[in-house]
């Protein structure tokens, strides 16, 4: 309130981010051993309720099958078959007791990975059956979201590497228990941290979306919270602006800031009145000018009516419209321009500490990496 009252908004010191970091191939490979290394939120558990359902994924280029198993656990497996390395599932999504390789035959348990059967096994010296089975992930999850870390057991429970302030936010929206309302999905010419930064950024509603959500959040008034690696940032209303401006004090204020909960390395939740908009952004595994964007509509299924699928989709033409007219063709532009001229360094002022945030976590990681 004292910063909508004063005009200020939260700061900290400036940064300077290079150029190459949204185009050098080196250093977006620099990245992917980073984010191979972090808890990775590949969907939600909600897509694989039962025994034996599937989805598969590709996570920084790695093919995933991931199984909701017996017990009501979940595990993944790297799609590739341990004979030749065909793909052992090709579909989306389903519900399988064994996962059948095209190519010649060889078939895996959905509950284990284990090698179940080969045909004209007579023909190997010996397959033993056991070190044969699918590589298995480590999987996790965690308040309804599917973990996974590429580079195995990451040594910290999920709890921890959240954190108690993460969890806190979670559990105030009810995410454990939403179910995706949609799911759609954008590959589109930008870098991955492009995406992030454009979703988080408080700078720019006014200038790039005046006709739309510029008029209804406040633009360069946030506060940022750092949860650790995590973060969150709260943006008013331009109604609480108006009468904060008019020295009034309204109660529940609370309902008038909406807020970005940032889950390093790579994905959003997104408060909205009635629903939470949950993004995740995948670097391409090859080219650093590229990157796809799944975003999901989590909702409580206690509370979803006719009126408020009404208002959901509607919500979901406004953001698809200001992400594709407006948001991702000044990112695309960027990306273009940043190729053109991979010199210098890019800006995030005091004011920009949300959108500073990923560069500086990640900027410390990658020196763990090199070292
Ligand atoms: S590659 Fe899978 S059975 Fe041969
Ligand atoms: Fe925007």
């Amino acid at each position: 309130m004292q910063h909508l009252r004063e005009g200020t908004t939260d700061m900290g010191d400036e940064l300077r981010v290079p150029v190459s970091h949204f185009v050098s191939p080196e250093h977006a490979a620099r990245e992917r051993q980073v984010l191979t290394r972090r808890p990775l939120i590949v969907g939600r558990g909600s897509e694989i309720p039962k025994k034996g359902d599937f989805i598969t994924r590709e996570v920084l280029g790695v093919p995933l099958i991931v199984v909701r198993k017996a017990d009501g656990g979940v595990a993944s497996y790297v799609n590739i078959c341990r004979h030749r390395g065909g793909r052992v599932e090709n579909a989306e999504s389903g519900t399988k007791r064994f996962f059948t390789c095209g190519y010649h035959g060889w078939s895996y348990a959905c509950e284990s990975g284990e090698l179940r059967g080969v045909p004209y096994d007579e023909f190997y010296t010996r397959v033993d059956r056991e070190t044969h089975g699918l590589n298995v992930v480590w999987t996790r999850e965690w308040q309804g979201f599917l973990f996974v870390n590429l580079a195995g057991d990451p040594g910290q429970p999920i709890d921890d590497w959240m954190g108690p302030d993460v969890t806190a936010q979670l559990e105030d929206l009810g995410v454990a228990d939403s179910e995706i309302f949609l799911h759609k999905s954008f590959t589109l010419d930008i870098n991955w941290k492009l995406v992030l930064d454009g979703a988080i950024d408080v700078l720019h509603p006014k200038f790039l979306h005046p006709g739309g959500v510029g008029k209804l959040i406040e633009t360069n008034t946030s506060v940022w919270r750092g949860y650790g690696p995590h973060g969150q940032s709260f943006s008013p209303r331009t109604k609480l602006g108006d009468l904060a401006r008019a020295g009034e004090e309204p109660e529940a204020a609370w309902k008038l800031i909406g807020s970005n909960l940032f889950l390093y390395p790579n994905a959003s939740v997104i408060a909205a009145p009635d629903h939470v908009e949950f993004w995740s952004v995948w670097p391409d595994p090859v080219d650093p000018g590229r990157s796809t964007t799944e975003i999901r509509f989590l909702v409580r299924p206690e509370i979803l009516d006719e009126r408020m699928e009404a208002r959901l989709n509607k919500s979901w033409q406004i953001l698809e419209q200001a992400a594709s007219e407006e948001d991702w063709p000044m990112e695309v532009t960027i990306q273009k321009n940043s190729e053109a001229w991979p010199q210098g360094t890019y800006l995030y002022g005091r004011n920009e500490q949300s959108c500073q945030h990923l560069h500086r976590r990640l900027a410390l990681e990658m020196a763990e990496v090199r070292d």
